[in-house]
């Protein structure tokens, strides 16, 4: 495993779409694995592969281990199935946007589908924190930011 270097706002990487996942195996492994490793070490709760340089469609999330336990989660080719029709506004940071805090509105709800590292499809219902980070990192995937969708804090 290794900490990657992370892409700045600026670098045009984060303004792209990324590409869906074709091949599973080894490389998406690993590449996961240094994702949740350079997410840790930046102190993040969220890390999409554009902001380590990589133009696929994979992010990793763990919203709770700041606070106490781990919960890791690895989405690759992720989807938005369905969303609340209800939003919530509040603060979001981004590792690629050092330093600055934007409000963003987020559906309260997701549903999401996706894959696994090992391939199998997954889905489930996100909410709160959950539901942020996982539109935030999705929106990665899209070339978007917060700088975009936001309000500066
Ligand atoms: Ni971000």
């Amino acid at each position: 495993m290794a900490v990657l270097d992370l892409r700045f706002d600026g670098d045009p990487i984060l303004r792209k779409a990324a590409a869906p996942v074709i091949q599973f195996g080894e490389p998406v492994d690993t590449l996961i694995a240094d994702l949740f490793e350079t997410m840790y070490a930046a102190q993040g709760r969220g890390l999409a592969a554009p902001q380590v340089g990589i133009s696929q469609r994979m992010f990793v999330i763990d919203t709770t281990w700041k606070e106490g336990e781990k919960h890791p989660i690895a989405f690759v080719n992720p989807e938005i199935v369905e969303a609340a029709p209800f939003s919530q506004l509040g603060p979001e940071a981004c590792l690629s946007i050092p330093d600055r805090t934007f409000n963003v509105a987020r559906p309260v709800w997701v549903d999401l589908g996706w894959n696994s590292p090992a391939g199998i499809r997954q889905t489930a219902r996100f909410h709160g924190v959950g539901a942020v980070c996982v539109c935030h990192e999705l929106d990665h995937l899209n070339g978007v930011l917060i700088t975009d969708t936001g309000t500066e804090v």
